[in-house]
């Protein structure tokens, strides 16, 4: 798409020009495609409450939904309508209201933000000034613009956004507002870890047209042989953590997590409660008997950290998380998705709010590993035990405050997508990170642990 030899037929106007220009038309479609998709589930997201629910803030962790939907259509003007197209400010004049750097999401509230009705004239404004842009301009000639990168990272920032409005109805107190049928059953998975052979493998990428700095490049990287968890840690087996003492016992927490969960008053994952002798989760303004086959939810690092200690186990690093999802033994090739190359369908994982919830354990078997391991993709975040970096060879691209600020040991490393993650923003190699105290994130895990050499044989 974005070499040489395409710039040069297209230039001489014959021969390879016309197959150029339908493969340009075609990602052309693409883009349109996924930004009315995007566009879409913000506007459910928005419209399923009243004028009030989106001025106020649900939690102090959280912008206004109306933020959120504005900065969409501010970050969207920046890149596309002023930088790849060109064109004149569409408005100005907001851009430090909506500049995620200048305002914490606590103080949000008090700014003097666009109402509804603006934010959605706003954004309706930009995005068909953004759709000229596209007609008009080529895709290649630069690396902003080769392979529409610029387009997907909006694409990607809307529906990251829009997960995390997701997040705000889920703090949300009150009568519920979105609708989604519940996700498959679950079935059998085969043993309950999977031993992943040592060696190198291939981690990150240097050939998904949209994946972000901070995937890239394609490096070779090593582990040990370890297991792995063949699903992601269930409510079920979560509940014997908390029913054995576990958050009042100092022995399975790190320091940093002890005195967290001290101070903070942690007793169990966040949205559960206990009635009588019974654990209820409240999900999206719906509390019901906690489903013991899923896997759990809102639990924090340190938590995650905590219960793997209990078990006799650990976090995985983020090498060993990707090498479990990507690594092909048979071919030694490092696949796009755990199944394959293929892009993520309803057969394949829980993505994409297609329900509300993570599905429960063994529900995805056509989205397993080679190696049997299922689940990594959709259904919750996966914590890592390890922090954000940049990898060797990592280049600021396009701008340093969209993962370079974040890199050092404040942040920990999730992959994998939940339920609430869009396709078009995840691949095996995406990475996500936060604090390791946040649990309003759509966030569990999966423990691993060191091969003995007799295992490993
Ligand atoms: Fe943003």
């Amino acid at each position: 798409m974005t070499s040489t030899q395409d710039r040069s037929a297209n230039g001489n106007g014959a021969g390879g020009a016309a197959p150029d220009r339908a493969a340009a038309e075609r990602l052309r479609d693409h883009v349109a495609a996924q930004l009315t998709r995007a566009r879409d589930r913000s506007r459910l997201l928005t419209e399923a409450v009243d004028d009030h629910d989106l001025v106020r803030q649900h939690s102090k962790l959280m912008s206004p939904l109306v933020w959120d939907l504005a900065h969409i259509g501010n970050q969207e003007e920046l890149w596309l309508v002023r930088d790849v197209g060109g064109r004149e400010p569409v408005r100005a004049d907001i851009d430090e209201l909506y500049d995620a750097f200048k305002h914490a999401r606590s103080t949000r509230p008090e700014l003097p933000l666009l109402g509804p009705d603006e934010a959605r004239r706003y954004v309706t404004e930009v995005r068909d000034k953004v759709f000229d842009v596209l007609e008009r301009t080529p895709l290649e000639g630069s690396r902003l613009v080769d392979g529409a990168f610029a387009f997907g990272m909006i694409v990607q920032h809307e529906q990251q956004h829009d997960e995390t409005m997701l997040a705000t109805h889920q703090l949300r107190v009150g009568d519920p507002v979105l609708d989604a049928p519940p996700p498959p059953p679950g079935g059998p998975v085969g043993p309950a870890e999977v031993l992943v052979p040592g060696g190198p493998f291939t981690m990150g990428t240097s050939t998904e047209a949209w994946a972000l700095d901070n995937e890239r490049p394609a490096h070779l990287a090593s582990t040990d042989p370890f297991f792995i968890d063949t699903t992601p840690v269930t409510n079920g087996a979560y509940l014997e953590f908390v029913a054995d003492g576990g958050y009042a016992d100092q022995r399975w927490w790190s320091e940093e997590g002890w005195a967290h969960a001290r101070k903070a008053g942690l007793v169990a994952p966040r949205f559960w409660e206990r009635h009588g002798d019974r654990w209820h989760r409240t999900a999206f303004g719906v509390t019901a008997p906690l489903d013991p086959d899923q896997p759990v939810v809102h639990v924090c690092y340190h938590e995650a950290d905590a219960y793997a200690r209990w078990a006799g186990k650990r976090l995985p690093t983020e090498v060993e998380w990707e090498k479990a999802a990507r690594f092909d033994p048979a071919t030694g090739r490092s696949r796009r998705y755990p199944w394959g190359d293929e892009e993520p369908t309803g057969r394949h994982a829980n993505l994409g709010q297609r329900h509300l919830s993570p599905a429960p354990v063994g529900a995805y078997p056509a989205g397993a590993s080679p190696l049997g391991v299922h689940q990594l993709i959709g259904d919750v975040w996966e914590w890592t035990s390890s922090d954000f970096r940049g990898y060797t060879g990592f280049e600021v691209f396009p701008y340093a405050e969209y993962s370079q600020v974040f890199f050092g040991p404040d942040h920990k490393v999730l992959r994998g997508g939940s339920f609430g993650t869009d396709p078009a923003a995840l691949r095996a190699t995406f990475r996500n990170w936060d604090y390791p105290i946040r649990r309003q994130i759509f966030a569990g895990f999966r423990c691993a642990r060191d091969a003995s050499r007799d295992e490993s044989a």
